[in-house]
């Protein structure tokens, strides 16, 4: 009999041992009152009807629901492709007037997620805070903060920045900031928010024990970013602010054009509510999730889903049949976000099996050496099925693209500073300042040019000093 001394609290423990999910007192008559209170404080914010009906769903192997999930009739999606025709390009002129027009009217606000953990790269701390400027060593989050600020230079209103934490790095990311002075950011135009996390459950649907007074825990997807923020009053005060685009992104890519205005124009003429900025494919075995089109539905399809079949299938050209990569780049309209939070649409809950260090039955520590249990998370990009219009636009992904995933090799730190040097050395060989290349075609040396100098190649071709030499380190950068 587990005692405690609230009625509220005593119903609580007698819904979670009705659930099947009694194992979590095993170790009640050892606690102290300070444990007991901890647990109390998980039980009564974790919220076990979804995790009953997620167990469930675990149990009979079903696949997450929501629109456009019929894999087998997907057909590759229209696209809008870099532009390349004199018609192409004045099209892509207006489209980015259009753009900027509207980041001039105060009408955009980004947001980005930060909430993962990172576990691939191996880096203690917020994922953000990993130093990444080829020279500087400016962290993800200063360039992303120093881009917001440079196009708050450029169009005379500085677009609010949110980013989304976890309950694992919030404090620490806002103590980040604050050691940073939030980055010169006015507070008004800075607001930190953190996602929610859900219990893990076991092969036979039974929540894990992180330590034998503590549930395990995970952020549950960057899909709950929106409820999080309609929560965090996020949503509100960017409709006070008179905001209608919400520019979207992961802090893991330091590339990223934050806010394009040609991104922005194009999904703003075409009144889409989603919008996707697309990459080419690198080759099969990226991880990239693919955009696919079920019915009318656009969706994407996760690699770890995506049949190989499907994954290998060429076209008459011998290129890859679905080669376009989602970039985790979006535009969403804030109206349709405002629909989301709203209940209008839910998204999926998917699950994936994960080794998940928990307790035996004495409560000493494990760590399993295969996948003991499911997580579960939803994906933002799983709005786009219930979006009537959107625009995928390409991307060139030496321009925009590249994600700071793991520790070596591909999408590495060590491989996104290099596709920042080559980035910079391109723009300075347009402005004839010429960088020497090795035999794999990168630039040889170092290079950076800081957001708050140059947010492109056209306004580094505006500043730069064009008999300027580079002899193997050049830093250009402004505060
Ligand atoms: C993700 C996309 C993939 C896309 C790729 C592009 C998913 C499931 N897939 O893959 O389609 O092609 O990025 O780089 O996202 N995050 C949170 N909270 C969470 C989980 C993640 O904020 O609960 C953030 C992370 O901080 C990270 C980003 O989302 O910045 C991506 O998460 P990650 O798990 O790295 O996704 P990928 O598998 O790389």
């Amino acid at each position: 009999m587990i005692g405690v001394e609230s009625a509220a609290d005593q119903a609580i423990v007698e819904r979670w041992i009705h659930a099947g999910q009694g194992h979590v007192f095993r170790f009640w008559d050892r606690f102290g009152p300070e444990e007991r209170e901890g647990l109390l404080t998980q039980l009564r914010r974790i919220p076990l009807d979804l995790v009953e009906d997620l167990a469930e769903k675990h149990l009979q192997d079903e696949v997450p629901a929501g629109p456009g999930r019929a894999i087998e009739v997907c057909q590759p999606p229209p696209y809008i492709p870099g532009p390349t025709t004199p018609g192409e390009k004045a099209k892509s002129a207006l489209r980015r007037k259009l753009g900027e027009e509207t980041l001039a009217a105060g009408r955009v606000a980004v947001l980005v997620v930060a909430g993962g953990q990172g576990t691939r790269l191996g880096f203690d701390g917020p994922k953000g805070t990993l130093p990444i400027a080829p020279i500087t060593g400016k962290s993800l989050f200063a360039l992303v903060a120093e881009k917001v600020r440079a196009l708050g230079r450029r169009h005379g209103v500085v677009p609010g920045l949110y980013v989304m934490t976890s309950p694992t790095n919030h404090d620490a990311t806002i103590r980040y900031f604050h050691d940073a002075n939030d980055f010169r950011l006015d507070p008004d135009r800075l607001m930190f928010f953190s996602q929610k996390t859900l219990p893990a459950v076991d092969g036979q649907g039974k929540v894990l024990l992180e330590s034998p007074a503590r549930i395990f825990e995970s952020p549950d997807g960057h899909g709950g970013a929106v409820d999080a923020l309609a929560e965090a009053g996020g949503l509100e005060r960017m409709r006070r602010q008179g905001v209608e685009q919400v520019f979207y992104c992961q802090v893991d890519n330091p590339l990223v054009r934050i806010a394009d205005p040609l991104f922005l124009g194009y999904h703003i003429h075409r009144e889409a509510q989603v919008s996707t900025k697309v990459v080419l494919k690198r080759d099969v075995q990226e991880k990239v999730g693919i955009l696919a089109l079920s019915g009318d539905a656009l969706q994407v399809l996760e690699y770890s889903d995506l049949p190989a079949g499907m994954a290998n299938e060429t076209d008459e050209d011998g290129h890859l049949r679905f080669r376009l990569g989602n970039t985790a780049i979006h535009v969403f309209a804030r109206s349709f976000l405002e629909r989301v939070s709203s209940g209008e649409f839910h998204l999926p809950y998917h699950m994936a099996r994960k080794k998940i260090p928990t307790i035996d039955e004495e409560g000493n520590p494990t760590v399993p050496a295969e996948p003991n249990g499911v997580k579960f998370e939803r994906f933002v990009f799983d709005l786009l099925p219930y979006a009537a219009k959107t625009v995928l636009l390409e991307a060139r992904r030496e321009e925009e693209f590249s994600p700071v995933k793991n520790a070596e090799g591909d999408d590495s730190p060590a491989s996104a500073r290099r596709d920042l040097v080559n980035l910079f050395g391109r723009w300075l060989g347009r402005a004839g300042i010429e960088t020497p290349r090795d035999e794999g075609g990168n630039v040889k040396g170092l290079l950076e040019v800081g957001p708050l100098y140059a947010l492109d190649e056209e306004e580094l071709l505006l500043k730069v000093d064009r008999n300027l030499r580079f002899e193997g380190r050049l830093l250009l950068d402004e505060d």
